[in-house]
């Protein structure tokens, strides 16, 4: 399975930080963030990643990164998003990329704690369709949320003001080729962006959205809160990451 980083868009919630660099550089207590996803997909035996960004700092990705050497990785792939017309958009650049194979795709802001090798075997037993990760958390109104009946997903909402559950749909996400079809019929939301829940529910509507809890803590880091909190969980030794340098 190959893996999608999502880290376009111009981080403007995270100005004036982000007029020096991209918001996915920032520091996320000893690290810049964008090291937190590539660990994730490496520590989960996926060494085959894209990373898709955007803005004005597209270069400062290669200047930290290089091929991915510190992650002991062959090499890395980039591309570039032009605006921010959404995660979903940001995903239709990883088409040739997948070649028609299944992709782990992950929000260049997520943080998570433990492991994601559970979800990447669910996801290759399950061979086909789509798989997210859901959390729960004390503020879903920020996030994806399901709406659930017998354990089931029956429509998820985009930062709905009253969520169904105490569940957040985190920015990890699982899909086969049908992806980017379903990206191709999407409509701008309210926000003028590509919405990565659209493509989650145009897949329930097919009867082919599976979900798994996530263990461990998970957090994004994209406002200024929640960069402060991931720094905080990391600090307390959070993240089980072996990390580049072998903290
Ligand atoms: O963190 C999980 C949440 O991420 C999900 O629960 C939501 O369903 C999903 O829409 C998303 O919500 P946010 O509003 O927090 O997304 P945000 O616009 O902050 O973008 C998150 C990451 O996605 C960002 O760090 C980089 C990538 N992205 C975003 C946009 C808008 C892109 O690559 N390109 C873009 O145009």
């Amino acid at each position: 399975m190959k893996g999608v980083i999502l880290a376009g868009g111009l981080g403007s919630r995270m100005l004036p930080c982000t007029k020096i660099t991209n918001k996915h550089l920032l520091a996320v207590y000893d690290r810049p963030m964008i090291y937190y996803p590539i660990q994730a997909l490496v520590g989960a035996g996926i060494d085959d990643i894209l990373i898709v960004t955007g803005g004005n700092f597209a270069g400062h990705f290669l200047q930290l990164l290089g091929n991915g050497k510190e992650f002991g990785l062959k090499e890395l792939h980039y591309t570039y998003q032009e605006g921010e017309g959404g995660i979903a958009d940001a995903l239709r650049l990883a088409e040739d990329f997948a070649d028609g194979g299944p992709l782990c795709v992950i929000l260049g802001d997520n943080i998570v704690e433990r492991s994601i090798e559970p979800a990447v075997a669910a996801y290759e037993q399950q061979q086909q369709g789509a798989r997210i990760l859901l959390k729960q958390v004390p503020d879903p109104q920020r996030f994806g949320c399901p709406v659930m009946a017998d354990g089931r997903i029956i429509r998820i909402e985009e930062k709905p003001a009253v969520p169904a559950t105490r569940y957040a749909v985190t920015g990890i996400y699982f899909y086969d080729a049908l992806v980017f079809e379903f990206i191709g019929d999407l409509k701008p939301s309210e926000r003028g962006e590509l919405e990565i829940s659209d493509v989650n529910n145009l897949y329930l509507e097919r009867g082919l959205l599976e979900w798994s809890e996530l263990d461990g803590w998970w957090t994004d880091a994209g406002t200024f809160t929640s960069l402060l909190h991931a720094s905080n969980l990391i600090a307390k030794g959070g993240a089980n990451l072996p990390g580049p340098s072998g903290r």
